[in-house]
Formats: C-alpha cells, structure tokens, sequence
C-alpha cells in the first residue's frame, strides 16, 4: 500500500503533457494537446491530452485516465508499480518503500556489482592470455594502463560465461545476476545465462558514496558498438547518474565548479591532467537530475564540447539546456557555461596534445550557457542582409523565455539590441511575443539518440536534416547493417531469407546497397557454380538444401552455395571497400544465436533505428517550422505519425517495449 500523500506527491510533480510527449507525438491545439492515440489504430490524430485536468482522452475509442492509467495501460503495470515509476522519474521517495525488503534486494545487487568489479579487475591486473594481454596493451598504449587502471578500477570482461559461473559460485542466483544487468539469458531453448559483457575493457560505474552499481564496457580497438553500458537496473539509472561523481565531488566543492565531459576516458584524462572536479554523463544528454546533483556540490557547471562533429551537434542542442537548467527541479541552482574544444579533439587529446596549460584556459574560457546558445544562433544568420535580420531576431529571441522578467533577460536583450543595432524596445517586444522553444518533445532523448538534432540550426531550417552518418543511434544502425551483410556472407542458410530482405532493406549507408546489390549478384542462384559447399554445409546445410531447391527451380540451374571466404574475397575484388566494412564487423553479441534468428533481430533492429531517426528528424524539422505553414506543417505532423504508427506495429511483432 502506498499512502495518499505519497501518490498526490507523485501526481503533482508528473506533469501529464510532458510524460505522454515523451511517447507519442503531440501537437498543441489551443490549450490543448492531441495525437494519434496509441491505445486503437488510427491516421488522424483524436487522441487528446489537457493540461488543465491532467487527463487524456480518446474520441476514438473512448480510453481515457489520468498519468497512472496512462502508464498502467501502455505498459502493463499495475496501479502502484505506475506510481513506483513516476516516483522515480520525479525523484521521490515513497515512504516505507527502499528499507526492508527492496534494501535487502539493492545490497544483494550491490554485492553482485561489487564481485563484478573485482573479477573484472583480477582479470586484467592478473590474468594470462590473449584477451587480457589484448586489453592491456590497449589501455597501455592510451596511458591508462598500470597505476592508472588500479586507481580507476579498470577491468577486462573474457565473456564464455566466465563471470556467470564465478559469481554462481559465490551464491548468487540467476536472477540477481540478470537484474544487475551482468549476465543476460541467452535466445537458445535450453534459456542458459551469458555474461552481459564479452571481450571488452571495463569502466566501473559508482554511485555517489562510490559503491560499483553498473559499468561501461569498450571494445578493444575499434569495432561496433564501441561502448556497451549497463542498462537502467534497481541501482543504476543513467538519467540521475555521473561517471565519477564519487571521485570529484570534494573537488568540484573545493574548487567551486564541476567539469562536464561526455566519455570515460575524457574524465580519466581530465583528472590526471589535474582537472580532478570532471564528470561524465553516460550516453545521455545532461538531464535536470543530474543538474541538480551536481548543485548540490556547486553552482557553477562548465560542459565542455568535443571539437568533434558530435560535439558540435551537442553544441547545436545547447539552447535545449537553458529550459534544462531553468526547470523546476534545478531550482536556478545551476549556472551553466559552456567550453568548446578546437575542431577533431575531446577532453582526452586535447589534455595530451595541448597539455594542462591549455586546458585550463579553454575552461576559464567558457562562456555562460545563454550567451553561447544566442551567439551560435547568431551565427547561423547573416545580419548584414535586411531581409535575415527580422528572421534573425524572432529566431533568437525565444531562448530567452525560459529567463523571461529576469535581471538576466534584461542584460541579453541589451546584448541582442547591440548586435541588431536597434532600441532596446524593439527586442523587448519581440521578446513579448515570443514562444518558448517547444519543450514537450524528447527532452529526455538520449546522446545515442541524437535528441532532435540541431534544433539550433536556424537558416538551414527548410532542408531536412541529412542522415548524418555521425549520429551514434545511426551509426548502431549502420553498423547493424555491416552485421545484417556480414551473416549473409557466413551463413549460408539464411541467404535465401536475406536475399529477399535485401531488396526491401533501405540501407542508411549507400555503400552497404552497392555491397548487398554485390552480394545477390554473386551469390545468384545459378552463378555460384563451381564449389559445391564443403564449408557451407554442416549446420547451414538445412536452410541451405531448402533454399538451394527453390532458387534452381526458377532459375532451371543448380545454385550451389559460395562458401564464406570465397564469397567474401570475389566480394572485394569487386567492390574494394568491403574490407575495410566488413573487416571489424564481428557478430559476437549474438553468441549461441541461431542465423535465423539473428537475421530477424537485425532486421528489426535496422528498421526500428531508421524509424527512430526518421521521427526525430521529423519532430525536429516540425519545430523548426513557422506556424504560419500551416499545411506543410500538417502534412509533416501526419507523417510522424504514419512513422510512428509503424515503430509501434513493428514494436508489437516483435514483442518489445
Ligand atoms: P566517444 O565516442 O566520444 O568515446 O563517446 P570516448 O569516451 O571518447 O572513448 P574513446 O576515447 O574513443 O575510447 C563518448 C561517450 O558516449 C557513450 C559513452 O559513455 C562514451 O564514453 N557512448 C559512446 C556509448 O554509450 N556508446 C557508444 O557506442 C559510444
Ligand atoms: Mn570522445
């Protein structure tokens, strides 16, 4: 039982609007906002949500509720598991839940992290052997070797269900193991545990009083994903949590400002470069909560920029951070400034090759958030040409709403008067009719999400947003697809379902097309011809023979499958670059997979990352909209819609989320 007082507490910090915009799309109508509803099938949108009443409902099929029946609807929880959610999403504690039974769960995970932390650390400190020599000479080479790696509890994952048997052994179930999120159960019928993370170098994660509650796991060399992270578990959530917190909250108190920088190995550089008051947030983008922990210790936030092409993205989405920074959780607690590294360098090489020095100048350097927000604005304009400036002016103007009728909005429209070179009225009335930038949108949208790329981009605001091959939710994609190619080459039974799915796949790489178009035309039933699979046979040799049947019945010639190796050198006499494509693809995730399958998930997974990315290209380009394009904007609305109908249809087939 969860007492009123608790559940008015969680109700009044939920705002509705915002948590249901995170899920669907929705458009503001007056003061109301509508979507497709996601409870029956439908193009247009007759879902409604009200702000006032904190209530949605749907004319279409008649489903309607407040916040708690929202989410116990949609995802199938019952009333106080809803309410034990949106407590947690509004970080609040509910009374008489966290001690008894729940801490006793929390210290058996606690202890499992700890365990982790240790096995991974012997393995790499002690260990003999070609992984954990591998993964030394790595971190050796980046000067996070030795003392470095002890200090930061650096470890090696070996994977083969190594740490499943070794923390098996030390007492701890099944189930504690999946919920700490470090073993996984495998696809296969016989449902046996793997290790979470395999042949990876391994950050631990700690929470604030240092505790390991997760970890971060990075290939060793190059190869996809680069980084792997615990996912939220009862310890961990990436939203309230920073990488290194424990280590520099004394010195971010001291000092008086905390340095935020996106990567691991940022933070390590940061702090051996005497910049111990660094953090990191962990493949999201910086969220109120971890605002407001980090004003715990200070006011003043420094977020330094990598130079890199990401680092101008995130620079780009800087303005989002202003209605972060002001909302109601941070409490103005924070002032945020902002430091950009010089073009191709993060925190790590810059540290290296520019040396402390330098750095330090770059952080005393930074400029406040809302000043760095209006000038990369600024920038995008070309005021010496009349007909920009007006653009100019109701484009930067609505950044400072979120400061409306403060002594600081005051100074920037001042500044935006200077650089207009007009009164002080004329920007102040444009600050009057200004609209705030919208906020019910994917605030919460992860790094790896791209959030809504460049919402700042300004002039470039009619083109729609490329799929940049940058952005870390589609490179995933895109490195999907090198695996999605990779098996065709493998495993000759699943070509047959591949070379149909081919055809339909739209490849978010054009160079992954031309190898596809490469591979169907090699591998043509009818073409292969000369060796007869010795290799492809054994455990293809199924879905091989029963394809290989249908294939020569159409063709009236015998297909014989070109084993892997030879398909893949005919493939790159052919097409040079598929060597350096397929060279790092590595299908290691899927261990004990069957092809078949494997084929299914990637597929999806493709689709799903290319959907993701197309609504938030939409909602971005809607944003970016003028009201006044009213049926462009309508059209565009139905679109996101159409997209976002297919996400959940496709979600369903394949029982996720
Ligand atoms: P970077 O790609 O900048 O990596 O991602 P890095 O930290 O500089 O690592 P090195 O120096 O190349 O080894 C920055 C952060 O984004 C998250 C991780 O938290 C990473 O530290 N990330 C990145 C992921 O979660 N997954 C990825 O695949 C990549
Ligand atoms: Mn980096």
């Amino acid at each position: 039982m969860i007492n009123e007082d608790d559940i008015r507490r969680v109700r009044d910090a939920t705002d509705i609007v915002a948590f249901i915009g995170e899920r669907i799309v929705l458009k503001q109508r007056g003061r109301e906002f509508w979507g497709c509803c996601p409870f029956h099938n439908e193009k247009t949108p007759s879902f409604k949500v009200d702000p006032a009443s904190q209530f949605y409902h749907c004319f279409g099929c008649g489903e309607g509720g407040d916040v708690f029946k929202f989410l116990m609807k949609t995802e199938n929880v019952d009333f106080p598991d809803a309410v034990r959610t949106l407590a947690q999403r509004a970080n609040i504690e509910i009374s008489g839940e966290g001690d008894d039974a729940p801490r006793g769960r929390k210290a058996r995970l606690l202890a499992v992290c700890e365990e982790t932390a240790t096995f991974y650390h012997q393995q790499l400190m002690r260990v003999k052997g070609a992984g954990p020599d591998a993964a030394r000479g790595y971190l050796a080479k980046r000067s996070m070797g030795g003392a470095v790696a002890r200090e930061w509890r650096l470890g090696f994952a070996p994977g083969s269900a190594q740490l499943v048997r070794h923390l098996q052994q030390k007492g701890f179930t099944r189930e504690e193991l999946i919920e700490a999120n470090v073993a996984l159960l495998s696809e296969g019928a016989q449902r046996s545990l793997r290790d979470r993370f395999f042949n990876r170098i391994i950050f631990p994660i700690s929470d604030l009083q240092g505790r390991t509650i997760a970890f971060g796991g990075r290939v060793i060399g190059t190869g996809e994903p680069k980084y792997l992270n615990s996912s939220d578990t009862p310890l961990f959530h990436k939203r309230d949590n920073l990488y290194a917190i424990d280590r520099a909250k004394a010195r971010i108190t001291a000092g008086g400002s905390a340095v935020v920088v996106e990567g691991y190995t940022d933070v390590i550089a940061m702090h051996a470069a005497g910049f111990a008051n660094t953090v990191a947030t962990l493949g999201t983008a910086l969220t109120p909560q971890h605002l407001k922990l980090l004003a715990r210790f200070t006011p003043r936030v420094v977020l330094l920029f990598d130079g890199d092409e990401a680092g101008q993205r995130a620079a780009d989405r800087a303005a989002e951070l202003i209605g972060v920074a002001a909302s109601p959780e941070v409490g103005r607690k924070a002032d945020l400034f902002v430091a950009m590294l010089p073009a191709g360098l993060d925190p790590a090489d810059f540290c290296e090759k520019q040396g402390a020095e330098a750095m330090r100048e770059v952080l005393d350097s930074a400029v406040p958030l809302l000043r760095f927000a209006l000038d990369r604005r600024l920038a995008t304009w070309d005021l010496t040409r009349p007909e920009q400036r007006a653009h100019a002016l109701d484009d930067v103007v609505p950044l400072l709403v979120p400061v409306k009728g403060t002594l600081l909005a005051a100074d920037y429209l001042n500044y935006l008067a200077d650089v207009f070179a007009v009164d002080y009225p004329v920007v102040a009335a444009a600050l009057e009719k200004a609209k705030p930038l919208p906020t019910y949108r994917a605030a919460s949208a992860e790094v790896g999400g791209g959030g809504g790329a460049g919402s700042g981009a300004g002039a470039a605001a009619e083109q729609p947003l490329p799929l940049e091959a940058a952005d870390p939710v589609l490179d995933k994609t895109v490195a999907f697809e090198r695996e999605l190619l990779f098996l065709f080459i493998e495993h000759p039974g699943v070509r047959a379902r591949l070379r149909e799915a081919f055809g339909r796949i739209t490849w978010g790489d054009e160079r992954h097309g031309t190898l596809a178009q490469a591979l169907l035309e090699l591998d043509a039933p009818g073409v292969g011809g000369e060796v007869a699979g010795a290799k492809a046979g054994g455990a293809e040799a199924e879905g091989a023979a029963g394809a290989q049947a249908g294939d020569s019945a159409a063709s009236g010639a015998p297909h014989t499958f070109i084993p892997p190796d030879e398909l893949l050198s005919r493939l790159t006499a052919r097409v040079p670059q598929a060597a350096e494509l397929l060279s790092g693809v590595r299908l290691s995730q899927f261990e004990g997979v069957p092809p078949n399958r494997m084929a299914g998930m990637l597929m999806f997974t493709i689709r799903e990352g290319q959907l993701k990315q197309a609504i938030r290209n939409g909602n971005a380009r809607l944003r970016r909209l003028p009201e006044s394009a009213a049926e462009e904007r309508d059209e565009l609305f139905r679109h996101i819609a159409e997209l976002q109908q297919e996400l959940t249809e496709l979600r369903k087939r394949y029982r996720v989320e």
